[in-house]
């Protein structure tokens, strides 16, 4: 049904064949249970991450308007920025993006290494704001200021958390149940990073069809649960739209919020733990924006037996390249 619905959509074909589902053999035998995960950190294009199946759709979307220019907003380490940026380089178009830097951070590292570096090679023009408080709106003036130039710029939302977006995650949601399918067992739970919320509302629409008991939890990565959860349902709820199709009854969204503070971009302890571990574990690298905390979460859920029975799927959704920004909490 929803592949249906789907295939409807315009789509550059990025990725090309599914990303593994793998399982994590020496961290599993450590934590005593088994843990997969869905390698979205190796999209293909520049570095990789869950952004690459957003923009499959977003850019073929640009294409069909006759756009010249995307435009996109993110922090100053967005890897939503760098993976647009990239895509704008490989298709020939121009690339405009208003960054911030919501930590305040007057580390070199943060400010010019990391996604910002990529950047520049990717040719971006970057526009640094105050903040992005009303990042719709501001979106909404470069655009029309680029207009007034004479550009046909294409928005790319934040995060590229629009319905039209999200169907990347719908897809990507769809590959992962057959991947599960086909291991044969029950799994416990799904578990991803929830930020600006395409990549969870997009799996869940996927999994409420396709794996209806199995619980995705979204582990937040700057809001409260009470803030996160209208987001994820309001995306979902519209994405629906888009596809036509019901939303699944119950659309159940688990949001786990103990693993975000300080606040997004900031890591804690456990983040740094987390990443540490699945690095000297597995020779995988998270980050410590979002897998880093969600792999936090992850882990002291099975220790806090917050989990049923059963494997559990960790969606790697990328980020690697922002600890290129953070040097100093992994320095001896
Ligand atoms: C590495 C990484 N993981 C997870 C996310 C969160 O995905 P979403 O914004 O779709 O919630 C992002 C978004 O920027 C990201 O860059």
């Amino acid at each position: 049904m929803l592949n249906k619905q789907l295939a409807r959509f315009p789509r550059l074909d990025l990725i090309g064949a599914p990303t593994p589902l793998e399982k994590l053999e020496r961290l599993s035998a450590w934590v005593g249970r088994d843990i997969y995960v869905k390698r979205d950190d190796t999209t293909t294009l520049a570095l990789g991450g869950n952004k690459v199946r957003k923009l499959e759709y977003l850019a073929a979307d640009a294409q069909a308007q006759g756009a010249d220019t995307l435009i996109t907003a993110g922090a100053i380490q967005s890897n939503h920025v760098r993976q647009t940026a990239a895509l704008a380089a490989r298709l020939g178009l121009g690339c405009v993006a208003l960054l911030e830097n919501p930590i305040a951070s007057e580390d070199p590292g943060y400010l010019h290494n990391g996604n910002r570096l990529l950047l520049e090679l990717f040719d971006a023009k970057v526009e640094l704001v105050e903040n992005l408080d009303n990042a719709d709106e501001q979106l909404q003036a470069l655009a029309a200021r680029l207009q007034s130039n004479g550009k046909k710029p294409y928005t790319v939302p934040i995060g590229g958390s629009s319905p039209v977006g999200a169907l990347g995650y719908v897809r990507a949601g769809l590959e992962l149940a057959d991947q599960i399918e086909q291991i044969g067992v029950p799994f416990a739970a799904v578990v991803v990073a929830s930020g600006s919320a395409g990549t969870h509302s997009g799996l869940a629409l996927a999994l409420a069809e396709r794996q209806p008991a199995l619980p995705l939890i979204g582990v937040t990565v700057s809001r409260s649960e009470e803030d996160q959860l209208p987001k994820v349902r309001r995306l979902a709820e519209s994405t629906a739209a888009l596809l036509d199709i019901a939303v699944p009854e119950p659309l159940k969204i688990n949001l786990w919020d103990e693993y975000y503070a300080p606040r997004y971009g900031e890591p804690n302890a456990g983040t740094l733990a987390a990443i540490r571990l699945v690095a000297g574990q597995e020779g995988l690298l998270l980050d410590p924006v979002y897998t880093g905390k969600a792999m936090a979460g992850l882990l002291d859920g099975i220790g806090r037996q917050r989990f049923d029975e059963g494997p559990i799927v960790f969606v790697h959704t990328g980020g690697a390249p922002a600890l290129f920004a953070y040097p100093q909490l992994f320095s001896g």
